[in-house]
Parts: structure tokens; sequence; C-alpha cells
């Protein structure tokens, strides 16, 4: 029930609004979100980068109706692919079709997606496309595989295991010989096209998972979920698979303990790091996976209260007095 209302609160124009004025939202996002310039991702990068972890860089923005700001997002990710060859990291980027035009029309997506694109190829940088809601999966794959049929190899997708058509998507993606992330799926979708029960949704995850490895070209396992990693290595001990033929994936802030151990245990780790002022409907989907993330939002809220400022700067006076 929470889960649902915080996944209506992150499409939801007024609250994004109040939320991102709030005192105190901004050190919540900072939380989850590397922050809101492309040099804050880079920094972000380099330490992760400086610890053994790979990144991919996300520029938050989704839902874009105007062209303007579809090509502004396509200039920051091609900003970012420099970054990324110029400094010499060790990173790709995730994008969302979305912010990329998608709900302007085909034509438009198809030439600010491919200036990315080219621009990644030339750098010989990979480029993730994210799946948004289901309304989105049957489109993000056929604009997907255009892009494959016209050769582009620099690309992936993402399937989420809640959908029943996943492993059906995976199939596919094992024979183009296209790389993909499995995650669970982080969006309110409806019982006509997903399980709802997470027993059914783990159940699904595990059986996919198995599927791409070994047969997916270098598949990423996306989870923090402790019962799925380890579903993961049992698998890959099993079947002798390489250690370095997929990766495991994490996102910015969560659970940095699994990050780290299994990087100590040889496995290559990649974390999702996002960067961009639009964070309020990627931390409310934050917020839904994990409702135990709302005291950040409390204490944040209480730290940073009017009330608690001016408290604060009462006490400074009388300091300097
Ligand atoms: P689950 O939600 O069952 O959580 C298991 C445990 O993990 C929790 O009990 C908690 O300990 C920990 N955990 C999970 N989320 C947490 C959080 N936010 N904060 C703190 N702890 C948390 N989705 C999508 O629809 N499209 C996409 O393109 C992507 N892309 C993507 C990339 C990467 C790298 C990751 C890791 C995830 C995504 N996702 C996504 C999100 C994904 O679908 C899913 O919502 C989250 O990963 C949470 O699911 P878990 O597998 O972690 O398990």
């Amino acid at each position: 029930m929470l889960r649902e209302i915080l996944i209506h609160l992150s499409e939801n124009r007024l609250a994004r609004k109040v939320s991102m004025s709030a005192p105190g939202a901004r050190t919540v996002a900072r939380r989850f979100v590397a922050g809101e310039s492309l040099d804050d991702g880079v920094v972000a990068t380099r330490e992760l980068n400086r610890n053994g972890l790979t990144v991919t860089l996300d520029y938050l923005g989704e839902s874009v109706s105007s062209r303007g700001e579809a090509t502004a997002a396509a200039d920051t990710y091609i900003a970012a692919l420099e970054r990324i060859a110029g400094d010499g990291l060790d990173a790709n980027v995730s994008l969302k079709l979305t912010q990329m035009g998608q709900d302007i029309d085909t034509a438009f997506l198809r030439e600010n997606v491919g200036r990315v694109l080219d621009r990644a190829r030339d750098l010989d940088i990979f480029v993730r496309f994210d799946m948004e809601s289901s309304e989105y999966t049957q489109r993000t794959i056929d604009f997907f595989r255009s892009l494959w049929d016209e050769g582009y190899r620099n690309i992936g997708i993402v399937l989420q295991s809640y959908l029943y058509r996943c492993a059906d998507d995976a199939r596919m993606a094992i024979e183009l010989g296209a790389r993909v992330r499995l995650c669970k799926g982080a969006y309110q979708e409806p019982e006509s096209v997903a399980y709802q029960d997470k027993a059914d949704v783990d159940g699904n995850f595990v059986r996919v998972m198995q599927m791409l490895i070994p047969d997916a070209h270098y598949p990423a396992i996306a989870t923090h979920d402790e019962a799925m990693l380890e579903a993961t290595r049992k698998h890959v001990e099993a079947t002798g698979t390489p250690h370095d033929s997929f990766e495991f994936q994490m996102l910015y802030g969560v659970r940095r303990d699994f990050q780290n151990q299994l990087r100590d245990a040889g496995y290559k780790v990649r974390v999702y790091v996002p960067f961009g002022e639009a964070w309020y409907p990627y931390l409310m989907r934050r917020m839904a996976e994990r409702p135990a993330n709302l005291m950040f939002i409390v204490n944040a809220l209480v730290a940073e209260s009017p009330l608690r400022f001016l408290r604060r700067r009462r006490k400074d006076g009388w300091r300097s007095s």
C-alpha cells in the first residue's frame, strides 16, 4: 500500500513541486544522487573507480514533453561521454527514452538518441536504455531492435522480472547477442502484465538469471536482494561461469556493504550513479523500494526545519556576542 502511494506520488506534479522546495529535500536526495551537476557525477565516479567499482552514469530526467529539453538532455549525455573518455573513467551511461523524446515523436527520438550513440560509438562507450513502465516496454524493445538492425552494437536493454513477458524478452536478447540488465522493476504495474507477489517476482528473477548466465552476452544482474545475489553466486559456481563474463549492478548509496563484499570476492560490480536536478521521481522510487528510507526524509526534515535553523542561528548569535 505504502509502495503504491509513493510510486503514485513520484508521478504527481504538485507533490514534486512541494517536495523539491522543502527544506532538507536536497540533503535527502544526496543519499541516492551524486549531485545536481555532471561534475558531481564525475567526482562520485572517480571515488567508486578508486574503490574498484565501475559505474554507469545516469542524467536524471524522464517524461520530457519539450523538444528543447530532450535535446538538452542528449547534449548532457554527450558531455558525460566526453568526460568519461577525457578523464579516463571506468564508466558507461544509462538513459531513459522518455527523456530523449519518446513521447514526442519517433523520428525526433531516433535523431536525438542517434547523436548520443554515435558519439558513444566513436569513444567506444556502452549505452544502456533503462526500462520504464510497461506502457513503454514494447516501444522500447522495438526501438532498441531497430537500432540493433541498423548495426549499433554499443547498446543494451533492461528487463524487469515482475513482467510476465520477461523470459520471452530475455530469449530474444540472447538470440541477438545483446546485453541485458536484469532487475525486478520499479513501477506500479497491473495484474494483467505483472506479478504482484514478491515471491513470484523473485522466482522469475532467478529463472531469467539462469537463462542469462551463461548464455547471454555479458549480462548484468541488478539487485540488492541478498537471496537473489546468493542464488546468482551459487548458479555461477555450479555452471563454472567465469567471473568476468557478467556483472552485478547496484544503485548509488544502496547496500555499499554488498558492493564491497562482491568486489572483494572477485566479482565485477557496477554502480548506477544518477546526477541532475530532476531527482524527485527517482528518489520516490527508492523510497517505495524500502519504506525504511523514509526515515532519512524525516531526519533530514527535522535537521533542517526552519525552527531548528532559527534555533541554530540564535545559538550562534549568543556565542559570538
Ligand atoms: P527488493 O526491492 O526486493 O529489495 C531487497 C532488499 O534490498 C531490501 O530489503 C533492502 O535491504 C535492499 N534495498 C532494495 N532497494 C533499496 C533501496 N532503495 N534503499 C535501500 N535498500 C534497498 N528498475 C526499472 O524498472 N527499470 C530500470 O531500468 C532499472 N534499472 C536499475 C539499475 C540498477 C543498477 C539497479 C540496481 C536497479 C534498477 N532498477 C530499475 C530498480 C529495480 O527494478 C528495483 O526496483 C530495485 O533494484 C529494488 O529491487 P531489489 O532487487 O534490490 O530487491
